[in-house]
């Protein structure tokens, strides 16, 4: 059963895939706005505490893949060591056998030496592209790759190289899209189809995103999730801002929900970002004429817009609200659209806006705590 490889050479394959299937995070923001495709990549840069370690948790729990591959590295010990005991006991919500049966963890934290965190994400891909050559889905975290690239900063140093950028090496792009390239979906010299999607969050220092990591990250990946600091402290998680976030597998993936989940997918989506875009361009009107002062149509719109972002897009990693499927993300968002459409076509028919707002019901009333569960 022994195998070797060497960790900085990619596994062969016969031929790459282009992505068509998208990856269910569970994470209603990801699923619905800004979709992963399986042998994507996603990356999330965030400053401190902006939940970045509790969204690479979630969807090593939750995504649809056969293995995960998690890399702690550079990252705090406790953080891994409560992930162990508590993979131990929570069920793959797939397959119902313990979640610690496919996963592997590769732990390198901040007190171990950074040799070995500079190979630890080598490790980590070259293990996930072996299970890929077994036709496997797999998926790689890393927490957080901003931690890989300073232990390459102090080994180019040591080195006493010539330093680039901030002090990386000049090579620090390269290598890192040299990594990143290593995820895709292929098709195995033994005929199968296995995927190495990839999702790595960075941490930029200060929550500065121009610094050279994120932007070197920026060029290679497909999905990018920003995550906002003001919606962190706001307590709003997972923190994703929803204006500067994107997916470029949007358009390949849309058949698939249209197809699999619902055929007003898409136009659900163009009508929740609208509201969402307009809440923000009235948001100033508001701290100026305050709430009283706008229309009607505009205060049904920012009822509206609230819902949205506080029953729809936060999602609360400790309750049961931890994952939604794809049909609980499109009801949820489908309640909330319904009841903005009737209360529009009530607020023409002269129904007085106070009544409207007294209507609304909740979608998700299960906020029970099932903290440590
Ligand atoms: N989905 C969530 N639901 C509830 N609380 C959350 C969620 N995400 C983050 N939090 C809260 O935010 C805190 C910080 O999250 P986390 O440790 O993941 O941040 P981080 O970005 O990894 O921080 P650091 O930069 O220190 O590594 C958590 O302890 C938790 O209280
Ligand atoms: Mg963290």
């Amino acid at each position: 059963m022994n195998h070797e490889w060497s960790i900085r050479i990619p596994r062969p394959y016969r031929k790459k895939i282009s992505p068509r299937e998208p990856l269910i995070t569970g994470q209603r923001a990801i699923d619905f706005l800004f979709s992963i495709a399986k042998g994507g990549i996603a990356i999330f840069p965030g400053g401190f505490g902006t939940g970045k370690t509790i969204l690479e948790q979630s969807i090593a729990k939750f995504a649809d893949v056969d293995i995960v591959v998690y890399v702690g590295c550079g990252e705090r010990g406790n953080e891994m060591a409560e992930m162990i005991e508590e993979f131990e006991l929570l069920n793959d919500p797939w397959t119902q056998s313990r979640l610690m049966k496919r996963t592997i963890l590769v732990i390198n934290t901040s007190n171990m030496p950074v040799a070995a965190r500079e190979a630890s994400i080598y490790t980590a891909v070259t293990i996930a592209e072996y299970y890929r050559d077994m036709g496997y889905h797999v998926i790689l975290l890393a927490d957080s790759i901003s931690r890989w690239a300073e232990a390459l900063r102090e080994i180019s140093s040591s080195l006493e190289e010539m330093p680039g950028e901030e002090g990386y090496p000049t090579y620090l792009s390269s290598r890192l899209s040299g990594f990143i390239e290593r995820a895709g979906v292929v098709e195995t010299y033994s005929g199968t189809v296995g995927s190495l999607t990839m999702v790595l969050s960075v941490s930029p220092p200060g929550g500065d995103f121009t610094e050279p990591v994120t932007q070197s990250c920026l060029r290679t990946t497909g999905t990018f999730l920003m995550l906002d600091t003001s919606l962190a402290h706001k307590r709003h998680f997972p923190a994703i801002n929803w204006f500067q976030s994107y997916s470029l597998y949007a358009d390949e993936l849309s058949g698939h929900y249209k197809e699999h989940v619902a055929p007003e997918w898409e136009t659900a989506q163009v009508r929740c970002r609208e509201i969402l875009q307009k809440e923000e361009a009235l948001r100033e009107v508001v701290e100026i004429v305050g709430i009283e002062g706008i229309q009607d149509e505009d205060r049904l719109m920012l009822h509206t817009a609230e819902r949205l972002r506080t029953e729809f897009l936060s999602q609360n990693a400790y309750t049961e609200d931890a994952f939604s499927s794809l049909e609980q993300t499109f009801s949820a968002i489908k309640g909330i659209l319904d009841f903005y459409n009737n209360a529009e076509k009530q607020l023409k028919d002269g129904v007085p806006i106070s009544e409207i707002l007294v209507e609304k019901k909740p979608v998700h009333a299960k906020q029970k705590t099932s903290e440590g569960s």
